[in-house]
């Protein structure tokens, strides 16, 4: 049995970040499933399905083939053969995907690429529903939290950094917005798992919630 550390949380809680560092040090495989999300609602996006639209939106799902590969350690997510990672970070995506997700038929297709890759490989999956449905049996799940004015402070920086002129107040009134939309949706809604750890880094820089997980991890078994 393959060895799995499930780390799940809203948007903007350092997850991406933290399970990437986690999965190298302990030599695990990392599968960001939201970047999989992501690559599904740019394929909505592409073909002009109206996000409304739930019946369109399960049967056009049918048309994206999702896979991904690793390249120099870096998860590469393929839409249709092509290497979409250059174009699945905008908030448009993020928007998008955060209606899509939504759709039981666009989950189950993701589920099962992500079951079969856990099931095969040691990893860090890191996403909303890996501890509640996607992988129940890992050895180890951390439900990872922060306050929404810490999480959209980070990105502000994050966006200003890369010169994007935006707005702290609305950044923090979108990230509340996804939340509740990923917290209420009827299918896998984000919770956190009853065996799960919850990890808050509203105080704590990256390393310390890195090493908080590594020490989580120190205490359960790994076969
Ligand atoms: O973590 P992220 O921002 O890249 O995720 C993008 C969207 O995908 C987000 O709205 C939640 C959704 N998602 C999900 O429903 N289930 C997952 N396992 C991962 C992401």
């Amino acid at each position: 049995m393959s060895y799995n550390v499930a780390i799940d949380g809203p948007a903007g809680a350092g997850k991406s970040t933290v399970a990437r560092a986690v999965a190298r040090r302990m030599n695990l495989i990392y599968v960001d499933t939201g970047a999989m999300y992501r690559a599904m609602a740019l394929f909505m996006i592409r073909e002009g399905v109206d996000p409304n639209d739930a019946a369109a939106i399960s049967e056009k799902c049918k048309g994206a083939d999702i896979t991904i590969g690793y390249e120099n350690g870096e998860q590469v997510v393929y839409l249709n053969g092509e290497n979409v990672n250059a174009f699945l970070r905008t908030e448009e995506v993020g928007r998008m995907a955060s209606v899509t997700s939504a759709q039981p038929a666009v989950r189950k297709k993701l589920v099962e690429l992500q079951q079969a890759l856990a099931a095969k490989s040691d990893c860090v999956m890191d996403g909303r529903d890996i501890a509640t449905c996607v992988l129940p049996n890992a050895q180890v799940k951390i439900y990872l939290t922060a306050s929404s004015k810490v999480r959209a402070k980070r990105r502000f920086d994050e966006l200003t950094e890369k010169g994007i002129s935006c707005d702290l107040a609305q950044i923090q009134a979108d990230i509340e917005d996804r939340d509740y939309r990923d917290m209420h949706r009827e299918t896998s809604p984000l919770r956190q798992d009853k065996d799960a750890v919850p990890v808050d880094s509203s105080d704590l820089t990256a390393e310390q919630v890195i090493e908080r997980i590594l020490e989580i991890c120190g205490q359960s078994e790994r076969s």
